[in-house]
């Protein structure tokens, strides 16, 4: 079964990031120059993802504009003569077949992936979240989808936390390996207290799902924070189904852009790798830092 579809959950409120998100949907605050769920869809595409369904609600226009063709940007750049910008902006709305559908009600993550049942019908697909960012230069979502060309099973990323962090995750409790670097689940929690979490292995926002999730969601009531959880659906195959459910535990860059730290240390380390714009940010950055240095060195040592 080829993996050819990718879902993208998009929508969420964006507390977190309030008051950007007021009027502007999360997904399309730029790292650097491009809007985080353009880094999410372009990471699809570079596993062989050739069709996208994002699922959206209100006040997520902006998304979809995004990702539609804009006749009069084209036609004003071609009248200028800047193929680059052209080449760029065509580049947005050819890369991959995009649908949308509406989330109606906020009922959770597993709720949104039960949307895009009709569309995904009875094959594998990916689960892409966009607060999620995997760097550029990893390979995770393709070694997700061979892993599940090999074995058949759901699988899920994963990534080490502190043990203090694992409270804003699904948790994965692991059982034994498959192949190396491959885990057979013996049970998923979500968002578990740190006593009770039986490691510090917590889902990272990729996923491919065999269809027999959908199953699985329907067999789902509401779980952490009253919502309808994937975790839990997860849960249920790892207990109901033959196939299982797998864990690949990812030790990549991966920023969470929904939490504002983070979203500057990718803003940041993205800049600092750009060809045009990378050598003078790094160049302000070493002056910055050792300014921030000389203050510190004039107040003298800290007192606590
Ligand atoms: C969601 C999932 C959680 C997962 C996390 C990854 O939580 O419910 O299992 O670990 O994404 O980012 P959320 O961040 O939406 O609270």
């Amino acid at each position: 079964m080829k993996v050819r579809k990718a879902v993208i959950p998009a929508a969420g409120l964006g507390t977190r990031f309030l008051p950007a998100t007021k009027a502007q949907p999360k997904e399309m605050l730029p790292l650097v120059d491009k809007p985080s769920i353009q880094y999410v869809i372009e990471e699809a595409v570079a596993a062989g993802i050739e069709d996208i369904l994002i699922v959206t609600g209100r006040g997520k226009q902006a998304i979809e504009d995004h990702f539609d063709r804009s006749v009069e940007l084209e036609q004003l750049l071609t009248d200028k003569g800047d193929e680059d910008k052209l080449e760029l902006v065509r580049h947005i709305s050819d890369m991959a077949q995009v649908h949308y559908i509406r989330q109606k009600a906020p009922l959770g993550l597993g709720h949104a992936v039960s949307v895009a049942e009709q569309h995904v019908g009875d094959e594998p697909f990916a689960v892409l979240l966009g607060d999620d960012v995997i760097d550029e230069g990893e390979k995770l979502l393709s070694e997700l989808v061979t892993s599940f060309e090999r074995h058949g099973a759901s699988v899920v990323a994963a990534m080490e936390v502190e043990r203090s962090q694992i409270k804003a995750y699904g948790c994965v409790d692991p059982a034994d390996e498959v192949e190396p670097g491959l885990l057979r689940m013996a049970d998923i929690v979500e968002k578990p207290a740190p006593e009770e979490a039986p490691s510090n292995l917590a889902v990272i926002g990729r996923y491919v799902l065999h269809p027999e999730i959908f199953d699985a969601l329907r067999a789902t009531g509401p779980g952490a924070g009253n919502e309808i959880q994937i975790t839990d659906a997860l849960k249920h195959l790892v207990h109901n189904s033959e196939r299982g459910v797998l864990a690949y535990p990812f030790t990549g860059t991966r920023y969470d852009a929904g939490d504002k730290n983070d979203y500057l240390r990718a803003t940041v380390e993205l800049a600092a790798r750009r060809d045009d714009i990378g050598p003078a940010f790094v160049a302000f950055l070493r002056r910055f830092v050792a300014d921030l240095d000389r203050q510190a060195e004039a107040r003298g040592p800290a007192r606590h």
